[in-house]
C-alpha cells in the first residue's frame, strides 16, 4: 500500500515537470460533454503545471515573434537591403535594377519597407485591452516591427520574417498576437525579391554596396533558391497565397520525398491546377486552435501538430532544403512546443474592453442569443453566458456580457455551406504532395482534402472582420444577409479610429456612405467578390434563410449581431 501510495506522488511530481504528449491523431477528440460537444478545450495543449504554462508561452511568443528557423534558405542580407534601399532614388545600380524589372520602388527607409509589409511597431507601453499580453524584450528586440527578425548567421546579419507578419494585427492601436494581419504583404514581398533577384549580380552588388563576401553569398543563394520558389500574389489584400505558393514551389521540385531541389525540375515546374485557379485565405486566427482537432480553413490536416506544418509551409515557400529542415525540427523541439503552447493559449480580445463597458445592450443580446441556439450553435458551437448563470445576481454588471463556458465539437467538422471553394479544391490539387513528403510522414501530418469548410468557433467574432477563409463579407449585417443582396463590392482600412473605421451597429467594415474617403483613394483597399475565389456565396439558404424565405426580421438580426458582439 505504501509503495503504491509513493508510487502515486512519484508519479504526479513526474507528471507535473513533464510536458505531456498531446493526441495529434486523426482520432483525436475533445473530452467529456455529451456525444457531439465538449465543454472543454486544450488553452493547455502539453497540460503544464501553471506556473510552466506561464514560462512556456512567453518563450513561445517570442518565437512567434522572432522566426526561429535558422537553416531557412531565403535569408536576406541585412545591410546591402538597408544600403540599397535607403540610397539615393538616382543611384545608378538602384535605377538600373528596377528600370530592367519595370518596376517603381517606392522606398526610402527601412521603416517604409516595413510599413508596405503590414508590420505593426511593437507598443512602447502596456495594452490593458489585450488579453494575451505580449512578451517582455529588451529595447533593442522592441525596436523591431512585429514579425521582422534580424538573425546573426555566420555569413552576416540576415532578415527573415516570423509568424507574427501574418499572425499579429493593429487593433484600434491595440497590438494583438494571434489575431489576423489585416494587410500582411509576405507573399509580395517574396514575389518581388524573385523578380528582382536574376537582375542582380552578385559581384557588382559586393563591389557598389560595400558587402562582405558573405553577403554577397546570402544573395548567390537567394539566387537560386527563388527559382525552386512559385509565387503568386493575393487576389486581394489581406489575403495570402501560401498555399498556391507551397504547391507551386513543390511543383518546380523533384517528386521523391525529400523534394529534392533540382535545376532542372526548377526550370521544367510541372502543371498544377494551381496555375490557373485560386485559393486564396486570411492567415487564421490563433484563440481558436485550442477547440479543434483538424487544422486549417477546410479542416485538411486531419492529424498532427499544426505548427508543424506551418513551419513546413513557411519553408517550402521559402525554398529550404527539407532535410535540413527535417533535422531542424527534431534538434529544436522545445522551441516548437513552445510555440505550440502560445499558439493554443492565445486568447481573444473583447468588445467591452475597446468599446466601454455600456457598449452591449444586455437585453437585446439575450433575445439574441435565442436567435442564434436556433439557428448557429449546432455549427460554431455553444456560448454559456454569465448571465445565464443561476448566481448571476451577484455577478458584477461588467462581467455578465462574458462566456463563462465555450462548448465545440468533441471532433472538428466540415460543413459545405456554399462558400467559395477555391480554397477547399486548392488543397485537392496538392494533397497528394504534401502527403508523399518524408518530412510529412516523420512529422505524422496527414492531409486529407475536404468539401467545405469548418465552422469556425466565433470567439473575438466582432474583431475578426471581414469574414469568412476569403475576407468577402465586410461585416455581420452582410454575413446575414442573403447572398445575393451582399455588397459586391467594398472598401477596406485599417482599424485605426473606432468611430469612423468600424461599425459598431453591423460589426465590421462602415459600408457605402459610411466608408472613410481616404479609403477610396487607395486602390489596394478595393475589394471586389467578382474576381476568381473572392465570391460572397452561401452561408444562407437552411442558415436564416428557409426555402427562400428570411427567417428573421431586421430587429431580430440586430439582436442576433448584438449577441455575436459579446463572443
Ligand atoms: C505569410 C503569412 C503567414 C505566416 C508567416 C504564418 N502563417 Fe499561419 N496561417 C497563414 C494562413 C493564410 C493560414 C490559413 C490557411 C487556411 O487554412 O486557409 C494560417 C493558418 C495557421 C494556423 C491554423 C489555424 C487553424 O485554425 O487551424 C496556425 C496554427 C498557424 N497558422 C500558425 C502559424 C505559426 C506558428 C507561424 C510561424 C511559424 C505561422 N502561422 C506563420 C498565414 C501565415
Ligand atoms: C451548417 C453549419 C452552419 C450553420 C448552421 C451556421 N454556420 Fe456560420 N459558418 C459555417 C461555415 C462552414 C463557415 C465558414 C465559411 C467560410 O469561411 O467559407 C461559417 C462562417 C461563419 C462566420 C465567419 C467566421 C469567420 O471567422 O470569418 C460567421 C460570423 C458565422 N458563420 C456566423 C453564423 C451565424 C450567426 C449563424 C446562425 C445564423 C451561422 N453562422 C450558422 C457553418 C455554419
Amino acid at each position: 500500500m505504501k509503495a503504491i501510495l509513493i508510487n502515486i506522488i512519484y508519479l504526479s511530481i513526474i507528471s507535473s515537470c513533464f510536458a505531456q504528449s498531446p493526441d495529434w491523431s486523426s482520432e483525436a477528440t475533445l473530452s467529456g460533454g455529451d456525444e457531439k460537444m465538449s465543454p472543454n478545450h486544450r488553452a493547455n495543449i502539453f497540460e503544464y503545471s501553471q506556473d510552466q504554462l506561464g514560462e512556456k508561452i512567453e518563450a513561445g511568443k517570442k518565437h512567434a515573434l522572432f522566426y526561429p528557423v535558422t537553416v531557412s534558405d531565403l535569408l536576406i542580407p541585412y545591410a546591402p537591403l538597408k544600403k540599397f534601399f535607403e540610397s539615393d532614388p538616382k543611384d545608378p545600380v538602384r535605377k538600373m535594377i528596377f528600370d530592367l524589372t519595370k518596376m517603381a520602388s517606392p522606398f526610402k527607409s527601412m521603416d517604409e519597407i516595413y510599413g508596405w509589409l503590414g508590420l505593426h511597431h511593437y507598443p512602447q507601453a502596456s495594452q490593458a485591452e489585450a488579453p494575451y499580453p505580449l512578451p517582455d524584450l529588451t529595447e533593442e528586440q522592441k525596436a523591431l516591427p512585429m514579425g521582422a527578425t534580424l538573425m546573426e548567421t555566420p555569413d552576416g546579419m540576415a532578415l527573415t520574417f516570423g509568424c507574427a507578419a501574418c499572425h499579429s494585427s493593429d487593433l484600434f492601436g491595440v497590438k494583438v498576437l494571434g489575431l489576423t494581419n489585416r494587410f500582411p504583404r509576405a507573399n509580395e514581398f517574396f514575389r518581388y525579391g524573385k523578380i528582382l533577384s536574376p537582375y542582380v549580380n552578385s559581384f557588382l552588388f559586393k563591389d557598389l554596396l560595400q558587402t562582405t563576401e558573405g553577403e554577397r553569398q546570402m544573395l548567390v543563394r537567394i539566387k537560386k533558391t527563388t527559382k525552386s520558389v512559385g509565387v503568386l500574389a493575393p487576389q486581394a489584400l489581406g489575403l495570402d497565397t501560401s498555399l498556391s505558393q507551397v504547391a507551386l514551389s513543390l511543383a518546380r521540385r523533384e517528386k521523391d520525398p525529400y523534394a529534392t531541389r533540382t535545376a532542372r525540375a526548377a526550370h521544367f515546374p510541372r502543371s498544377s491546377w494551381l496555375d490557373k485557379h485560386r485559393a486564396d485565405s486570411k492567415p487564421a486566427v490563433w484563440w481558436n486552435v485550442k477547440y479543434k482537432t483538424r487544422w486549417l480553413s477546410d479542416g485538411s490536416i486531419i492529424s498532427g501538430n499544426p505548427v508543424h506544418t506551418n513551419f513546413l509551409w513557411n519553408e517550402i515557400g521559402r525554398g529550404t532544403d527539407l532535410k535540413k529542415l527535417e533535422t531542424w525540427l527534431v534538434e529544436n523541439k522545445q522551441t516548437i512546443d513552445d510555440l505550440t503552447a502560445a499558439v493554443f493559449g492565445a486568447k481573444a480580445p473583447r468588445y467591452e474592453a475597446f468599446f466601454g463597458d455600456h457598449s452591449i445592450d444586455i437585453e437585446k443580446a439575450k433575445r439574441g442569443q435565442k436567435h442564434f441556439i436556433q439557428s448557429c450553435q449546432k455549427c460554431h458551437g455553444v456560448y454559456e453566458k454569465n448571465w445565464d448563470q443561476s448566481n448571476s445576481e451577484q455577478i458584477h454588471p461588467s462581467q455578465l456580457v462574458k462566456n463563462s463556458k465555450i462548448w465545440y465539437h468533441k471532433k472538428t467538422p466540415v460543413k459545405d455551406v456554399g462558400t467559395d471553394p477555391g480554397r477547399y479544391l486548392g488543397m485537392k490539387a496538392f494533397a497528394d504532395d504534401l502527403n508523399r513528403l518524408q518530412i510529412s510522414k516523420s512529422m505524422g501530418t496527414v492531409v486529407q482534402a475536404q468539401t467545405g469548410y469548418v465552422p469556425p468557433p466565433l470567439e473575438g467574432i466582432w474583431s475578426r472582420y471581414p469574414y469568412f477563409h476569403n475576407n468577402s463579407i465586410p461585416n455581420l449585417c452582410a454575413l446575414l444577409t442573403p447572398a445575393k443582396l451582399r455588397p459586391k463590392k467594398y472598401w477596406m482600412g485599417p482599424a485605426e479610429n473606432k468611430e469612423t473605421d468600424y461599425d459598431q451597429e453591423c460589426a465590421g467594415y462602415p459600408l457605402a456612405e459610411k466608408t472613410p474617403q481616404h479609403w477610396k483613394e487607395n486602390k489596394n483597399y478595393l475589394y471586389d467578390t467578382s474576381a476568381d475565389g473572392l465570391s460572397n456565396s452561401g452561408h444562407d439558404e437552411r442558415i436564416f434563410i428557409k426555402d427562400g424565405v428570411e427567417i428573421y426580421t431586421q430587429t431580430e438580426r440586430f439582436e442576433l449581431i448584438e449577441f455575436l458582439k459579446t463572443l
